[in-house]
């Protein structure tokens, strides 16, 4: 029996193990960003978030630029012309993958003192990402500068994967819903034994009694 036990925590572990290691392909993401606004923005680095587990939604952000004076009146600019702040996003060390890109209203980032969440959508492996949002803290613009200016992005990462998300159980769904029927159809058939089965006791009574007489008959 201990034994057994012993087999079945091993094997979960096992198992556990595996998920682990299978959805916890390391990531490093580079993020860049585009503070000149107009028709053909140009990108340049940010920051870098380390996925550690995307199971544990386990990320790191690192910031790459000191967020001075300058970037803080481009962003003002951005904002007040109501123009967008674009971001876009590569892995490192697989530039040739192209990027994923997202964006926001200059004037949400600027108000929230750069306080934001990424969202990061992963693929079923978990490794690579396939889409991103940006969220700042302000979601409508009120067209007044932030009451505690920016000292550096304040990144929340949030990661998301097809792999987690919960999967209906439909089997053991139904294996209830049958339980319940079958609770039901006994619950309302409570008549008693004979009631239930007079129609097959009955002739096996009556084969008894005939074939008894036959033999009593016989004597
Ligand atoms: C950073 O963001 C968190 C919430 O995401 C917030 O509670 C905190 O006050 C922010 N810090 C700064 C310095 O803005």
């Amino acid at each position: 029996m201990l034994l057994y036990l012993l087999l079945i925590s091993l094997l979960s572990f096992c198992s556990g193990f595996q998920e682990e290691d299978f959805l916890d392909g390391q990531l490093t993401l580079v993020v860049e960003d585009a503070l000149d606004g107009g028709p053909s923005p140009i990108f340049t680095p940010r920051s870098t978030i380390h996925i550690r587990s995307v199971k544990s939604g386990n990320a790191v952000v690192t910031h790459m630029r000191q967020w001075t004076h300058d970037l803080e009146e481009k962003l003002k600019v951005l904002a007040e012309n109501d123009d967008l702040y674009r971001v876009r996003i590569y892995h490192k060390g697989a530039e040739e993958k192209g990027y994923v890109s997202t964006f926001t209203k200059a004037c949400q980032l600027y108000e929230s003192s750069l306080t934001e969440i990424f969202n990061l959508m992963v693929d079923t492996a978990g490794t690579s990402v396939v889409g991103a949002g940006l969220i700042p803290a302000v979601a409508v613009c009120q067209g007044e500068p932030p009451e505690v200016p920016a000292a550096q992005h304040n990144t929340t990462v949030m990661i998301r994967s097809p792999i987690l998300a919960p999967v209906p159980d439909t089997a053991t769904y139904i294996e209830k819903l049958e339980a319940m029927k079958n609770e039901k159809a006994e619950g309302k058939d409570n008549r008693s034994f004979l009631a239930k089965y007079w129609m097959y006791i009955v002739p096996v009574v009556l084969i008894m009694m005939l074939s008894g007489g036959g033999q009593e008959g016989g004597r």
